[in-house]
């Protein structure tokens, strides 16, 4: 277009100016069209990706993080309660539980409650992480037996923390 623009400033004759305008607002309408074209398949094709991209990551450590707490370390075991039958009640999954488990000696100090973890956990995902890490718990203090001390890896302990953040979703 350029190049026509700078021919036109030439000494044109009137037809040849005419046609070259013509012609220029046809690439100019058909370089619009393509325009739009290529730009909505572009639009289209990266819409999805970055959707796609950060979905997985962010289920993928809630996944992980399931695994850890329902197939390795059975935090239910204590922080859900039980039925009648003395199973665990999956519809209240990590929403707080009476201690069942009983010292064989005497312990002065024997926790009653494993506290809720579902959805809310009790710290910040620092304190969170810290626990499960070191065993050590926000007060600076490892919590009561029979509440394990865990040493996960920090990358085990977020997974966890996710995965107990994203558990509001989780049908009950
Ligand atoms: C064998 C039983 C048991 C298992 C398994 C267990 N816990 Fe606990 N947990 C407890 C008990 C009992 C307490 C209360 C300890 C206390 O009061 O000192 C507790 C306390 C906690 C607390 C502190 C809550 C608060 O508000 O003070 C957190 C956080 C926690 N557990 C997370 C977990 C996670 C996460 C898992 C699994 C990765 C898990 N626990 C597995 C028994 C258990």
């Amino acid at each position: 277009m350029a190049a026509n623009l700078r021919r036109a400033g030439e000494h044109p004759t009137r037809v040849t100016t005419l046609r070259q305008t013509v012609i220029a607002g046809i690439k100019v309408a058909l370089g619009a069209v393509l325009l739009t074209f290529f730009c909505n398949v572009s639009v289209a094709q990266k819409t999805p990706r970055p959707a796609t991209a950060a979905k997985p990551q962010v289920s993928a450590d809630a996944a992980r993080g399931k695994y850890i707490v329902e197939g390795v370390a059975m935090c239910g075991q204590c922080h859900t309660p039980r039925d009648d039958s003395g199973a665990p009640d999956r519809s209240r999954n990590l929403e707080g539980a009476a201690v069942w488990l009983v010292s064989a000696e005497p312990v002065a100090d024997w926790p009653l409650v494993a506290p809720r973890l579902a959805q809310s956990p009790p710290g910040t995902d620092a304190d969170m992480v810290k626990l499960l890490t070191t065993g050590i718990w926000g007060g600076g203090k490892p919590l009561r037996p029979p509440m394990p001390q865990f040493r996960m890896s920090t990358a085990d302990a977020e997974a966890v923390v996710a995965y107990l953040k994203s558990m509001h979703s989780e049908p009950h």
